[in-house]
């Protein structure tokens, strides 16, 4: 089966800082590199060293190139990444000696995406795919209409949280996943716990202490290996990616779930977002 991904693409730009700046304060950096970022970007890589076949749908502007490309070498189909006139997105992160991270991101190209630069990779869809979205691109409902009435199993990572296009796309989606933030602005939003969403399986995750999985069977905790973390910036990306792929493959819930909170602890030891997402060897030999 295929893994589309409607998603985001990023230039991460890291700022390693001491800590993070107060308001009106001006801090120097320790140090800057960039990467492969974005939410969509980061759930495809991982989705792909996870073993999964990955379509990334999505769109980067005329200074985009590098990132298809490396996209490509991560193991992700880039035939329906198009190429427009507004710049590539990215994103400014600024990461504190505790690896917590303020993340600033520019669109660009990331929404200039069009109905039809959705629908036509989907007409090539399988029903029985996967098809992923975050909240970075344009035309996220559309897309989940469409992949619902295809036939496919629709999953929206809800990040960054905006209640509005939440609201609009849970009709569609058969598995959410949020972090307990997202989970209690949700809430405050509908009134509904993520049990009474009408979403078959809704993941909340819970950093470093696991996650919780609502499924038809009720609700189950994971926990998560305790590890040192450096940069936390990506891990949620990896969660999903992992677990999405776990699935894709034919393994069961928790399964899926065991691996991929395996692969995202694994993940916050390392500097960085796409580039540095642990694949399946890794994560199969990890032991915290
Ligand atoms: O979730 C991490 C991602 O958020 C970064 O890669 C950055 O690009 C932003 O989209």
């Amino acid at each position: 089966m295929t893994i589309w991904n409607l998603g985001s693409i990023n230039a991460d730009l890291f700022y390693d800082l001491p800590r993070l700046p107060r308001p009106g304060e001006t801090i120097a950096c320790d140090r800057l590199t960039k990467g492969l970022g974005g939410k969509g970007a980061n759930m495809s890589v991982a989705a792909a060293r996870a073993g999964a076949r990955v379509c990334h749908i999505g769109a980067v502007g005329p200074d985009g190139a590098w990132a298809m490309e490396r996209l490509l070498e991560y193991g992700v189909d880039t035939r329906h990444i198009a190429r427009v006139g507004a710049a590539t997105g990215h994103a400014l992160i600024l990461l504190d000696a505790d690896g917590e991270n303020s993340i600033v991101i520019f669109a660009g190209a990331n929404r200039a995406l069009s109905d039809e630069m959705i629908g036509a990779p989907l007409s090539e869809a399988d029903a029985g795919d996967l098809l992923v979205m975050q909240n970075e691109t344009s035309h996220q409902a559309y897309a989940a209409e469409l992949g619902s009435k295809l036939g496919l199993r629709v999953a929206y990572a809800a990040a960054p949280f905006d209640a509005a296009a939440v609201t609009q796309l849970l009709p569609f989606v058969d598995l959410l996943f949020m972090n307990e933030v997202e989970a209690a602005q949700l809430k405050e939003a509908t009134g509904k716990w993520p049990e009474e969403l009408g979403v078959a399986d809704v993941i909340v995750t819970l950093g470093a202490r696991g996650c919780r999985w609502y499924g038809p069977e009720g609700v189950e905790e994971f926990g998560a290996p305790k590890v040192t973390a450096v940069d936390t910036t990506g891990a949620g990306d990896t969660f999903t990616g992992y677990v999405l792929a776990g699935l894709d493959r034919g393994m069961e819930m928790a399964d899926a779930i065991g691996q991929a909170t395996r692969a995202a602890a694994l993940m916050v030891t390392r500097h960085g977002t796409a580039d540095v997402i642990p694949d399946l060897k890794e994560v199969r030999a990890f032991r915290a």
